[in-house]
């Protein structure tokens, strides 16, 4: 049979439209699953909408909207958005839909019966816009450094989840890379963070007003977070067809941004052992964007809105732009200017120049092309197909992405090499193999260049 490579981007929040950020997480998923599809894996990629939460309400009043409508309105545009970068997901779970909120409630009393949860009061300082608890040592003169915003100070009756149980067994699983956390960096900050131990964290509020209710308690509303993190299994049937989610649990990745790593390495795992199940498989968090040099916002006019430069440049320029520009998993800094150069220098260039180069050379010798020069064309790309399918593996695309172009220039090279124009003078049988091998050189390029480039490859 054969393999399943079920993976996740975050679901993002509804209460803003689908930015550079969530395009970039969400492109690296659909280019992950287009591989790996290719490769004749059964492949599912998830992504979705998180749409709970006093923040979304709070948006939703804003709007002058109801907050059901207000949603649903957002929520299309993320759909709309992937839709027009040329993003497939299999499915779209949206944290508002009745198969989700069925799961959660499966999850939580599943939660309740293991033990694991107990009523106690919570004080601290809660940060609305974070939707979570801040610590002293968060805030940067007072206020949240993310927001620039006071917390506010709550005493409220929560319920708990014993998270301070799972540090050791958070610690054997990733050593054991039972739990891959990557890259490399990402592990160290998960292994070092347990080292100092956990605090148990509450999982329900007293005081929400948009969630989903808490299914023992009728004053508590859950978390969040909690309701969104099971969206990895509400969506693949967990709780009502089991057959389906047995075959793609446990997820293969979680994709998401090196901001929500907590969430998914130390809480999730820990959530998911606590009711039986096995941790996802491997979480990869990618770096954040900057443009110049500076923070994308809204206030300094610098935002670059991948929607409308795929309407200007094509999807597959975009794409390949965000890809190619710096390693996914570091932080990395774009720009407009930068996106031009790489289009003139890399697509129009590099790419488009080579493959017109080969087919007008075959349009003007169709009848001499026969076959392909099979040992030369075998020893010099298979490296490039080692590479390649190992920078795949490491989610390393600006590296997958040079060994095509080093095909590229190999077919280049071969055009200068042989000369078929002279060749077309004094040696017809080997122009046919010569331009049987470009041909064939122009085909892997295709394959290769597929996830990343469809409409393109
Ligand atoms: N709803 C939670 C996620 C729950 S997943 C069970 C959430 N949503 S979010 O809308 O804030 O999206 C977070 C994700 O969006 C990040 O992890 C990242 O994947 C992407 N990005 C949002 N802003 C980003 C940047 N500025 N740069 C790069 N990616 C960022 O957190």
């Amino acid at each position: 049979m054969a393999n399943k490579f079920y993976v996740t981007t975050p679901i993002y929040y509804v209460n803003d439209k689908p930015h550079l950020g969530s395009a970039y997480t969400t492109l690296a998923a659909d280019v992950l699953a287009r591989y790996h599809r290719h490769l004749g894996e059964d492949v599912w990629f998830l992504t979705g909408t998180a749409e709970h939460g006093d923040k979304i309400a709070g948006s939703a009043a804003k709007a002058g909207q109801e907050v059901q409508a207000f949603v649903d309105e957002m929520s299309a545009k993320f759909s709309v958005a992937w839709d027009s970068l040329n993003i497939e997901p299999d499915d779209f779970i949206r944290t508002t839909e009745p198969r989700h909120v069925a799961a959660v409630i499966k999850f939580f009393n599943k939660l309740k019966a293991s033990g694991q949860v107990y009523k106690g009061i919570y004080e601290g300082l809660y940060c609305t816009p974070h939707e979570a608890f801040l610590k002293e040592t968060d805030l940067v003169d007072g206020v949240c450094p993310d927001h620039k915003i006071a917390p506010e100070r709550v005493a409220e009756n929560n319920w708990f989840f014993k998270l301070s149980d799972y540090a050791e067994p958070l610690r054997q699983l990733i050593e054991s890379n039972e739990l891959v956390i990557a890259p490399a960096g990402r592990r160290n900050e998960v292994l070092a963070f347990l080292s100092r131990g956990l605090e148990d964290i509450s999982i329900s509020r007293p005081r929400a007003k948009f969630a989903i209710p808490l299914p023992w308690d009728e004053t508590q509303k859950i978390y969040v977070w909690m309701d969104e993190l099971f969206n990895y299994c509400s969506a693949i049937g967990y709780g009502v067809d089991d057959e389906k989610f047995r075959h793609y649990w446990p997820a293969d990745l979680h994709l998401m941004g090196k901001d929500i790593i907590k969430f998914h390495c130390v809480i999730w795992p820990a959530l998911l052992l606590a009711i039986g199940e096995r941790p996802p498989k491997q979480v990869f968090a990618h770096g954040f964007f900057t443009v110049n040099g500076q923070k994308m916002s809204k206030t300094l006019g610098n935002v670059i809105d991948p929607v409308e430069l795929a309407a200007d440049y094509g999807v597959d320029a975009v794409r390949f732009f965000l890809l190619s520009e710096f390693a996914f998993g570091a932080d990395g800094d774009i720009s407009v200017e930068r996106f031009k150069e790489r289009y003139n220098s890399h697509l129009a260039n590099g790419l488009g120049n080579v493959v017109s180069r080969v087919l007008t050379l075959v349009e003007k010798y169709r009848d001499q092309v026969s076959t392909p020069e099979s040992d030369t064309l075998a020893t010099a790309t298979a490296e490039v197909w080692a590479n390649y399918h190992a920078a795949m593996a490491e989610l390393q695309f600006d590296a997958a992405i040079g060994e095509i172009w080093r095909l590229l220039s190999l077919a280049d090279g071969y055009v200068e090499a042989h000369k078929p124009w002279e060749l077309a003078k004094n040696n017809p049988a080997k122009l046919g193999t010569v331009l049987a091998t470009l041909v064939e050189i122009l085909r892997q390029v295709g394959w290769l260049l597929y996830p990343i480039m469809p409409a393109t490859a």
